[in-house]
């Protein structure tokens, strides 16, 4: 897709489509009065019919009106007058997905914008990248009959009735871009099946990525190397399963950046059953879904590449099944993890926070300036925040309130939830160091305090993505959440 910003009238511009938005209480967008007025005011004589009432979200495409230069001009709903960013999201993703419908090749795109005070010139076009990219994703189904021909627009342009800096308007698209690249490539990774995308296609998939981008280097590891590196947690996922394990190395390195790297940490579990503490049966096909942290570290690494940030980046992938079997850990196993502690496995299904355990010290040896792990850990965190926020929990305040401004500034939520010393008393254990669970009580907060064991000494946040990363029902699929608040992070991060 090419993006581009727009300074000059929207209705005097060549294109296959104008869109233009239309409020609730009749009134048009900007770029939609200057259309009305070249007509002699056919589109609000039309309005006025009351065949388009501007509910937020409705399209209707239309020929173009007399005098207009694009050849067709799509009305997009905006609801009441007042644009929130909530609002013309929801209006801009509408419009795009109403012009992958067609057969345009080329849109100008001037709704009506949230005030800047809501929103600069930057945050604006780097969501409208965003946005576009989400609304024209297509399912990486499986499905075997006649695929729908894939959408024909290649050229989208932003009007832009007040920009009142057009450099920060294409840096803001430039990023979009490549946050909506990134994002699509985690949701096509995440949605994949799990006979699929095992631990050994999602290693492909990273050495593609090394192969992609010169900056990044990919190694991998397999068992007998995970072997070497005494991860005895990690291990003791696998062990029931026949597909092997891996642990994933990528190394972005810029050329402009001598600084201590930020290592991100995901958990690619590509199927989990539970183990031998097997699942229920409802809905366990999401567990496809457990590598969805792998996926955005995957995603976040080409981000970066792709933007040539000038910082270092690693990313941290131990990918496994958890499968059930006759060499399967059982409840009440001890095993010794990569940093020394025994850890009494109480329950097979809290499998997260064991790979985590051996990945977070194995990023010891970075010297970091920051870690962050992703993963699907818990339902608990599901049942805490739903799906509207990622969860943040930390080592350091200041590194949580970080990433939840990143998620404000990205429209990509996510909110801080305590990390302290208390809740690692639950996981006290008569046997080893400490057990792998605590109980139900606050168990998105004992999930984080097992992992605070593992990062003593760094600075860490982890970011439970549980209820954010994918939705179930009609809808299922990869949300392609949280690329676009690490996006947001790292860029700043950069800057600084
Ligand atoms: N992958 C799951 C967490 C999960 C559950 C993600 C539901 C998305 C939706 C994780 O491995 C798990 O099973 N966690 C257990 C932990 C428990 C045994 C302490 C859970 O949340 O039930
Ligand atoms: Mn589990
Ligand atoms: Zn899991």
């Amino acid at each position: 897709m090419q993006f581009e910003i727009f300074t000059g009238s929207p209705a005097q511009t060549l294109a296959d489509c104008l869109v233009i938005g239309v409020h609730e209480s009749g009134t048009l967008s900007a770029a939609g009065k200057g259309v009305d007025r070249q007509s002699g005011g056919k589109l609000s004589k039309f309005l006025k019919s009351g065949d388009f009432p501007g509910r937020l979200g409705e399209t209707l495409l239309l020929p173009a009106l007399p005098r207009m230069k694009a050849s067709r001009l799509l009305l997009v709903g905006q609801g009441k007058t007042a644009v929130t960013r909530k609002t013309w999201r929801k209006a801009l993703h509408a419009a795009v997905a109403a012009l992958a419908r067609t057969k345009c090749r080329s849109a100008v795109v001037a709704l009506s914008r949230p005030a800047s005070s809501e929103f600069d010139d930057y945050l604006f076009s780097r969501s409208a990248a965003e946005i576009t990219h989400a609304a024209l994703y297509c399912v990486n189904d499986l499905k075997s009959g006649k695929r729908p021909s894939a959408p024909e627009l290649t050229r989208i342009k932003f009007g832009a009735e007040r920009f009142s800096s057009a450099a920060a308007a294409r840096r803001g698209l430039r990023h979009g871009d490549a946050s909506g690249n990134g994002a699509t490539l985690m949701r096509n990774l995440a949605n994949l099946p799990g006979n699929v995308c095992t631990p050994n296609y999602l290693a492909d998939q990273a050495r593609q990525l090394g192969g992609r981008y010169k900056t990044v280097k990919v190694r991998v590891l397999d068992e007998s190397e995970i072997r070497a590196e005494k991860m005895g947690c990690f291990l003791s996922v696998t062990a029931g399963s026949e597909q092997p394990p891996r642990f994933i190395v990528m190394e972005y390195k810029s050329p402009r950046a001598p600084r201590a790297p930020i290592v991100l940490v995901g958990k690619g579990i590509t199927f989990d059953t539970g183990g031998i503490s097997l699942k229920d049966p409802a809905a366990m096909d999401e567990m496809k879904f457990d590598m969805s942290g792998a996926a955005a570290v995957i995603g976040a690494m080409s981000v970066v590449a792709e933007l040539q940030l000038s910082l270092n980046l690693v990313g941290l992938v131990p990918t496994c099944e958890n499968m059930p079997s006759g060499r399967a850990t059982k409840p009440g196993d001890i095993v010794t993890s990569a940093a020394g502690l025994t850890v009494e496995i109480l329950n097979t299904d809290a499998e997260g926070r064991l790979i985590l355990s051996d990945a977070l010290h194995y990023a010891r040896r970075y010297k970091p300036q920051t870690v962050i792990d992703l993963a699907t850990l818990t339902g608990a965190c599901v049942i805490a925040l739903g799906h509207h926020h990622t969860g943040v929990m930390a080592n350091d305040d200041a590194l949580a309130r970080e990433l939840v401004a990143s998620g404000v500034r990205a429209d990509d939520l996510a909110w801080h939830l305590p990390c302290t010393e208390e809740y690692a008393e639950q996981l006290k254990s008569n046997f080893a160091d400490l057990a792998n669970v605590a109980g139900r009580d606050g168990g998105a907060l004992t999930a984080a305090a097992f992992l605070a064991k593992f990062t003593e000494g760094l600075r860490w946040a982890h970011m439970d993505i549980a209820g954010s990363a994918y939705v179930g029902g009609a809808a299922k699929g990869s949300t392609g959440r949280p690329i676009a608040l690490l996006t947001d992070f790292l860029i700043r991060r950069a800057a600084r």
